[in-house]
């Protein structure tokens, strides 16, 4: 598989290149919406050392999973890849096969022993693939597992994996310096560092003049960007005013550090999206101080009370971890009885599983049963699809601005996208397209979706 020799002027594209005559890399993305992005430099990388992107394992000469260890579950679904990725190798031993992401970082030179893995590259490590798939071909392993202090990837533009090329996301910082006490993520992605702004707004324009309509800026925790005094306010602001016509989201907010800059700035601009995820974990103090979250249930009150005033209209989602270590029966009816008073429009909820070498682990006991875990979290989930409901049926009536996103999965008559408040709004196609952005009035709901015409 020769890589060499390709026109490097050629190969700089924000789409991805489609060449029969190049080798072709398949990539696979689980976890977060960091990982989907990181997929998208990866790509870049690997379509400026020679290659082509193609959708059919069956075409591939290298393959890679881009992997996430946040929950047990998560990479049990990856073994279960490898060991189709083994049969693949069976029918096709030229093809290389590369572990790349959090799974790559926590696991290491381990996930070699299983003779399907020939590259483990973890995501400070990808400007490194081009070499680490170099050595497979003459038939050696090759990995990279470093973490870096600044790498930012800041002067690589993604190769957009999507298929609609109307939203896409920017990460504007990687890593993460919290400790939460369950969380694996600063143990695979290392420390917390900001890109350098000038890159965003270079990215956010190239996205634009090619035909993007909305973009979130992603980090762990955005609220704690910090670029020679620019804090994320202020990089907010400027991305606002630097694509008046785009629509701009952000993920994820962490609790502690949320300003009221950064709403004062939402409100300000009309392209910054209403919708805030604020991941409050919990609902008692206590499970909260031995997560080690840094807030008081009254404290995130606070907070969502400050962005009801800020902004009245402001949706709010959050993430739920149900049967953490030491919760007690009361300390979950805390969490529901936050969620009432909340009202959130949408949650995404887990059961607690422990990771290996996180401070929980290593301080407390999993000691919530199984059984009383699931208990938990389905009584977390139906209040949820309660408020959820709730939450779409105050839009019926109403007249919502959507941007045009996809075809309706269950009807090719029908187009989806989300409101501001990031809803998904399904509704007749008629005349209009992909990417357009138009006024649709809610008629009917789901607690997952709202019809429109
Ligand atoms: N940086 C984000 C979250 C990243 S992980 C934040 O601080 O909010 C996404 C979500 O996965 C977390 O918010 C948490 O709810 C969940 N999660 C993380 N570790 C987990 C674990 N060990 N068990 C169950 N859920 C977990
Ligand atoms: Fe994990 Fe906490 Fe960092 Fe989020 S803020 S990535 S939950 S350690
Ligand atoms: Fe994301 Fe999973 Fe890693 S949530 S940061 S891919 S552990």
């Amino acid at each position: 598989m020769q890589t060499a020799g390709f026109d490097r002027k050629n190969i700089s594209s924000i789409r991805p290149v489609f060449d029969r005559d190049r080798p072709k890399l398949y990539i696979e993305t689980y976890g977060c919406q960091m990982n989907v992005n990181d997929s998208e430099v990866v790509a870049a990388i690997m379509q400026n050392a020679g290659y082509s992107v193609t959708k059919d394992i069956g075409d591939a000469n290298l393959i890679l999973i881009n992997t996430c260890s946040v929950r047990d579950n998560a990479e049990q679904r990856i073994w279960g890849r490898l060991e189709y990725f083994r049969l693949e190798k069976k029918k096709r031993p030229d093809v290389s096969i590369g572990v790349i992401g959090c799974m790559a970082e926590r696991l290491k030179e381990s996930l070699l022993e299983n003779n399907v893995v020939d590259i483990v590259s973890g995501p400070d490590a990808y400007r490194e693939l081009p070499k680490l798939v170099e050595k497979t071909e003459s038939g050696q392993k090759g990995i990279n597992v470093l973490l870096s202090r600044d790498e930012t990837y800041a002067d690589i533009s993604p190769v957009r994996l999507d298929k609609t090329g109307v939203t896409a996301f920017i990460s504007i910082m990687r890593g993460c310096n919290n400790v939460c006490a369950f969380c694996v993520v600063p143990y695979t992605r290392g420390g917390e560092r900001s890109r350098n702004p000038e890159t965003v707004i270079r990215e956010l324009k190239e996205l634009s003049d090619n035909g993007y309509k909305e973009v979130t800026l992603l980090g762990q925790n955005v609220d704690s960007y910090s670029w020679n005094g620019v804090a994320f306010a202020d990089l907010l602001a400027t991305v606002a005013e630097s694509t008046p016509d785009m629509r701009i989201r952000f993920s994820t907010s962490h609790p502690k550090d949320m300003t009221d800059n950064v709403l004062k700035t939402m409100a300000k601009y009309d392209n910054i999206c209403n919708y805030i995820h604020l991941p409050v974990q919990s609902g008692s103090t206590s499970i909260l101080q031995s997560m080690n979250r840094k807030y008081t249930r009254e404290e995130y009150l606070q907070r969502i009370e400050t962005i009801r005033k800020i902004i009245p209209d402001c949706a709010i989602s959050t993430d739920i971890i149900a049967g953490f270590c030491g919760e007690t029966q009361k300390d979950h009816e805390d969490t529901l009885s936050l969620m009432r008073e909340v009202g959130y429009d949408f949650a995404y909820m887990f059961k607690y599983s422990e990771r290996p070498n996180t401070k929980a682990a290593r301080q407390f006991r999993d000691d919530v049963p199984e059984e009383v875990k699931v208990k938990r979290l389905m009584e977390i989930i139906d209040l949820q699809s309660e408020l959820s409901l709730a939450s779409h049926k105050k839009d019926i009536g109403s007249t919502l601005e959507v941007l045009v996103e996809d075809t309706s999965k269950r009807s090719e008559n029908d187009l989806c996208g989300r409101t501001p408040q990031n809803k998904m709004v399904v509704f007749p196609k008629e005349n209009r397209k992909i990417g357009d952005l138009i006024k649709v009035k809610i008629i009917a709901c789901t607690q997952a979706t709202l019809k429109g015409k």
